[in-house]
């Protein structure tokens, strides 16, 4: 199971990078447009980051799809990862670049029939989104599984489902359910994976449990919930950080 954040938004990445839990970052034209910023600026800060997979989308009829594509490998190197549509025009573009060994990831899949033409046109990843199907009446979770399963009966293992337009956590959990190999969520998804009110209660009562045991023992370096309340911001990095100060 590989999670990958949905965003062009490089602060919120540098915020959940250090996790350890995220493998790849996915782009659109709209994402880039919402940044504000050069396309190749946010994929170099990606790449300097040290994310190794990030979907970058291509435009236009094949012929420019797949210069483009090229150029962007070309640049970018393995971690880039060639998005195209999934149009008779993105699925030649898709079938050139992967016979050049450039992974490609067709998006815009709606139903299991795209996802046997991106297979076939060598896709890497196909991306069915989730939540525009269920926008439109349609089950998104129920496209995610007749494509698992139609994948399995055949034997598909050179093509992942990247399940996308992920609105919450439910839908995280329930795509993996149902076959997707990776999931693509906005990063306030991601954070709200953690969220259990059971957990915090859990932890509340183990560090005042804990708090007794130590206060015998000697300074501690104190809880990782005192830890989070004591950081301005709550930047999880440098909750990570002072923990591990405070372990070393
Ligand atoms: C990612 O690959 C897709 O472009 C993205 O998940 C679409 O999400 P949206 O339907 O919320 O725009």
């Amino acid at each position: 199971m590989k999670i990958f954040l949905d965003t062009a938004d490089t602060s919120a990445i540098h915020k959940y990078f250090p996790t350890g839990l995220i493998d790849g970052v996915t782009t659109n034209p709209t994402l880039i447009m919402k940044s504000g910023r050069d396309p190749e600026d946010v994929y170099q800060e990606l790449k300097d980051m040290g994310i190794s997979d990030i979907s970058m989308e291509v435009v236009g009829n094949s012929s420019e799809m797949i210069a483009e594509g090229s150029r962007l490998y070309e640049k970018f190197g393995k971690c880039c990862t060639v998005k195209v549509p999934c149009s008779p025009e993105g699925l030649y573009a898709c079938k050139q670049l992967s016979r050049d060994l450039i992974n490609v990831n067709v998006t815009l899949i709606f139903n299991a029939a795209q996802a046997i033409l991106a297979h076939k046109a060598g896709a890497k990843y196909v991306s069915p989104f989730v939540g525009r199907l269920d926008d439109n009446s349609i089950s998104g979770l129920e496209v995610v599984r007749s494509i698992a399963d139609l994948y399995c009966r055949q034997g598909v293992c050179s093509t992942e489902i990247l399940a996308a337009s992920i609105r919450d956590v439910h839908r995280v959990t329930r795509s993996f359910y149902n076959g997707a190999h990776i999931v693509t969520m906005p990063p306030a998804v991601f954070g709200k994976m953690y969220n259990h009110v059971l957990t915090d209660k859990g932890l509340e009562l183990f560090d005042e449990d804990w708090s007794k045991v130590t206060s015998n023992s000697g300074p501690s370096f104190g809880s990782f919930s005192q830890l989070q309340k004591a950081n301005p911001g709550n930047e999880l990095k440098d909750v990570i950080q002072k923990v591990r100060e405070c372990s070393s």
